[in-house]
């Protein structure tokens, strides 16, 4: 099931008894990370509402294919590409006839007709209208067609017939749905990334900050979705719009990075500290902007702020943990005493002192240090280091969890 985390499923209803049950299977394929959007039949309706649907998948359920105000959203043609597959449970002898003609009369045969994703069917019906030939002839053209058939089963029907023509149970058309998916290296697992800078406050209008840009924090943390993960970004003040799938906790200063960091650290299964943290921040924020005055050089007081990353590689339910070293001179070096100083499990050593990679750049390149290795990767765009980033960091998460089973 891990391997729906992040999908994007289209749920289509069409009208049958067994519609009370795409209710639980909608349930199943939310729970596993799939982002569901319900599309119904009119049929369907009568079965179950709409609201239902809406509910338990938490967006808009899809009901005309006419809809001004889901076309000024999102219409049937944008539906039909979201998708990374589409099932349809129950599908109705009616529906596959339609389907299996090339018909385009409601939203959902129409998004069938647009879509290039996978289509799965999961047919219900009464056992004579199973076993009839026209209906029969039409799943050999569905076959042909390249979409995929989830069952039926056979048994007692609601009808009082039994025979073939039961949809199948939601778990397990969400297995067989999950297995249309490959595996991904983080595939299930909850990933935490900071990212961009922090703000200290002097005074109501005025910061300490640096030139972080969230670029690469934001990159890993679309890497880390794209490798199945439930990634949540703890982001600083940046000009970057929230990435999709992915939730965001905007942050301000290095206080409430740690806060959202510690926030529910328990579930996190690796944590990636891309943030550049203030190290120090004002002893107090002046409670009104702070006026000139005569004298010509002004003194600051700075207090150290938490370190967030080495709070959270202490903690009692520690994720593996890694960090990054924003590094000027003898960058190997200061890393690796920051690896071991913050007890990381791994460190991104980043040489900021040369133009065109680091702060506020697209590209950027660095140094894959652990304890006993060190790997370097050279300068390539920000979203191509991070996809390289995510699968090395995803193997020696993966060497870190076989080594503490094997240990419990
Ligand atoms: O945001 P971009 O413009 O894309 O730039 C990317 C980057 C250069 C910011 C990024 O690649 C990077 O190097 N991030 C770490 C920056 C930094 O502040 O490094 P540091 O050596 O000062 O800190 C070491 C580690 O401790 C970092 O993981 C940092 O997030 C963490 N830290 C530091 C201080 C603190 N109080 N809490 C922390 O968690």
């Amino acid at each position: 099931m891990h391997r729906l985390t992040n999908r994007r499923l289209l749920l289509g209803i069409t009208g049958g008894i067994a519609a009370y049950k795409s209710a639980e299977l909608t349930r199943l394929l939310k729970g596993a990370g799939a982002d569901v959007r319900v599309v119904m039949t009119p049929a369907a309706t009568e079965f179950i509402t709409p609201l239902t649907l809406q509910a338990l998948s938490g967006n808009p359920v899809h009901l005309q294919l006419l809809d001004p105000e889901a076309e000024a959203g999102m219409g049937h043609i944008e539906l039909a590409k979201w998708a990374d597959l589409i099932l349809v449970a129950p599908a109705s002898a009616d529906f596959l006839a339609r389907l299996a003609a090339g018909m385009g009369d409601d939203l959902l045969t129409t998004l069938c007709l647009a879509t290039d994703a996978p289509i799965c069917l999961a047919p219900a019906m009464n056992q004579a209208m199973w076993r009839d030939a026209r209906t029969q002839q039409n799943m050999d053209k569905l076959k042909a067609l390249g979409m995929l058939v989830f069952g039926p089963g056979s048994g007692v029907q609601a009808c009082g017939d039994t025979g073939p023509g039961r949809m199948l149970e939601p778990t397990e058309l969400a297995l067989l749905a999950a297995e249309r998916f490959e595996h991904r290296a983080l595939a299930g697992k909850t990933v935490f990334i900071t990212a961009g800078p922090t703000r200290e406050a002097l005074d109501p209008v005025r910061f300490i900050s640096n030139h972080s840009s969230g670029k690469m924090g934001y990159a890993l943390a679309e890497a880390a979705r794209d490798a199945g993960a439930r990634v949540r970004l703890i982001s600083g003040p940046v000009n970057l719009p929230p990435p999709e799938r992915i939730s965001c906790i905007q942050v301000e200063s290095a206080q409430q990075m740690l806060d959202a960091a510690l926030d529910g650290l328990a579930q996190c299964d690796l944590f990636i500290a891309a943030a550049a943290v203030a190290d120090y921040r004002p002893v107090s924020i002046a409670e009104h902007k702070i006026k000139k005055g005569s004298e010509e050089i002004m003194e600051l007081h700075l207090i150290k702020n938490p370190d967030i990353v080495a709070s959270v590689a202490a903690s009692a339910t520690r994720p593996f943990t890694v960090g990054f070293a924003a590094e000027t001179r003898d960058v190997v070096q200061y890393a690796q005493d920051k690896l071991s100083r913050k007890r990381l499990d791994l460190i991104v050593a980043n040489d900021v002192s040369q133009p065109g990679i680091g702060f506020n750049s697209d590209d950027n390149a660095v140094t894959l240090v652990t304890s006993t290795t060190t790997e370097t990767l050279p300068t390539t765009s920000k979203q191509q280091l991070a996809r390289q980033l995510i699968s090395r960091i995803a193997t020696y998460f993966d060497d870190y969890e076989k080594t503490a089973s094997k240990d419990s």
